[in-house]
């Protein structure tokens, strides 16, 4: 039985495969809400129909400054609740578990999204806001964010924990929170972001701070049997900054906290920095906090094949594969992988039974 098939228990959720769907933007809230719609609609769902295990959504925020574009989904009022739950109502009935990923966008808010060919900040004029960072220093080519006051560290605790509970009653079977890719929470644990002399700067536990008391007050409002997840970026790839051997640190202190499972990918912070692209070039810093915690480990970026991932699982330190850019042009990769391990599914949607095999007249 090829691994990426086996079952995964993390605490009550049962997830039929290896297969996550990592979390990707889809930028789409055309109304700048941040109200899911009918494309989130099909596209979830299409990527349950197609046989992954888990679909971690894509970065949702907090609060509407917490966007990363005014396009991007949200989860701070009860609108968004309903939008949701008609999409983990969805997931859920072709078989796949949903996740939602937490989000606040730090002083990488307020942008352009891709895809309309521009670059940079949002103005005002054009539904754009004030961002917010632990650092007042700005990513480079974006507008300088404002130095959170300390008492309003505390308030976007609450704001995570409200998100949280809200997920809970929208359906969603387990939370990521999202700590990595230069966002706020990265920006906290990274020296190089955060020099605040605060309780929440400074050391390593005072820069992980923000992360753990996240990670508390979202078990008080979850269920017991309900996961709870970290993306961590493991490295920032910059003498000085954040990196694989602090991630193992907090890692095991999340643990404590009732983490379950961490996803790893890297950088995102700073710009300039060179950053080893290539197949799986992140495993080995999933390999990394394997090897430190018990807990499950999920490896993602630049893995595209059934083979490769077969490869990487058999490391005995990576638990999931994280599939991103392959579930867009392919939605029913599972499927496809499926049939290339020669795994017979007992979730294969009969409506697509003849595309099994393709070969047979
Ligand atoms: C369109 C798009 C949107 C993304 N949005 C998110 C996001 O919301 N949260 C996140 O943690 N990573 C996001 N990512 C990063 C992916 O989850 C993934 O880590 C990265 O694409 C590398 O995996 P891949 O090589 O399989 O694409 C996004 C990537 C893409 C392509």
């Amino acid at each position: 039985m090829a691994k990426l098939f086996t079952p995964l228990k993390l605490r009550d959720v049962e997830i039929r495969n290896r297969i996550f769907i990592a979390p990707m933007c889809q930028y789409s809230c055309e109304d700048q809400d941040g109200v899911v719609n009918d494309w989130h609609q099909v596209h979830y769902i299409s990527r349950s129909v197609g046989g992954a295990g888990m679909i971690i959504v894509e970065a949702t925020a907090v609060t509407p400054e917490g966007r990363i574009t005014p396009w991007c989904a949200g989860v701070w009022g009860e609108e968004h609740v309903v939008a949701w739950k008609k999409i983990t109502e969805g997931i859920a009935k072709y078989g796949a578990k949903s996740a939602i990923q937490l989000a606040h966008a730090g002083r990488k808010a307020s942008t352009h999204r891709g895809f309309d060919g521009k670059r940079g900040m949002v103005s005002a004029a054009d539904g754009g806001w004030q961002s917010i960072s632990p650092t007042s220093e700005a990513f480079e080519g974006y507008a300088d964010p404002r130095e959170l006051e300390t008492s309003e560290i505390y308030e976007l605790i609450e704001q995570f924990k409200n998100a949280a509970e809200r997920s809970v009653r929208a359906g969603f079977d387990a939370i990521e929170i999202h700590a990595a890719h230069g966002y706020l929470i990265h920006e906290f644990l990274s020296p190089l972001t955060n020099q605040r002399s605060d309780e929440f700067g400074g050391s390593l536990e005072k820069r992980a701070r923000i992360l753990l008391e996240i990670c508390k007050a979202i078990r008080s409002v979850i269920p017991t049997g309900m996961p709870l997840m970290i993306r961590f970026s493991a490295t920032d790839y910059s003498e000085g900054g954040w990196d694989l051997e602090q991630t193992q640190q907090v890692a095991k202190w999340c643990v404590e906290e009732g983490v379950d499972l961490f996803d790893i990918s890297s950088g995102g912070l700073i710009t300039g920095v060179t950053i080893p692209s290539g197949p799986g070039y992140q495993v080995p810093l999933a390999i990394g906090v394997g090897e430190v915690i018990d807990q499950p480990v999920a490896a993602v970026g630049q893995i595209t094949t059934s083979a490769q991932s077969e490869k990487i699982l058999a490391s005995g330190y990576v638990d999931v594969i994280a599939i991103a850019r392959a579930s867009l042009r392919d939605p029913y990769w599972p499927l496809r992988a499926a049939a290339e391990l020669g795994v017979e599914i007992d979730y294969w949607p009969d409506q697509y039974t003849r595309g099994k095999w393709p070969t047979t007249p």
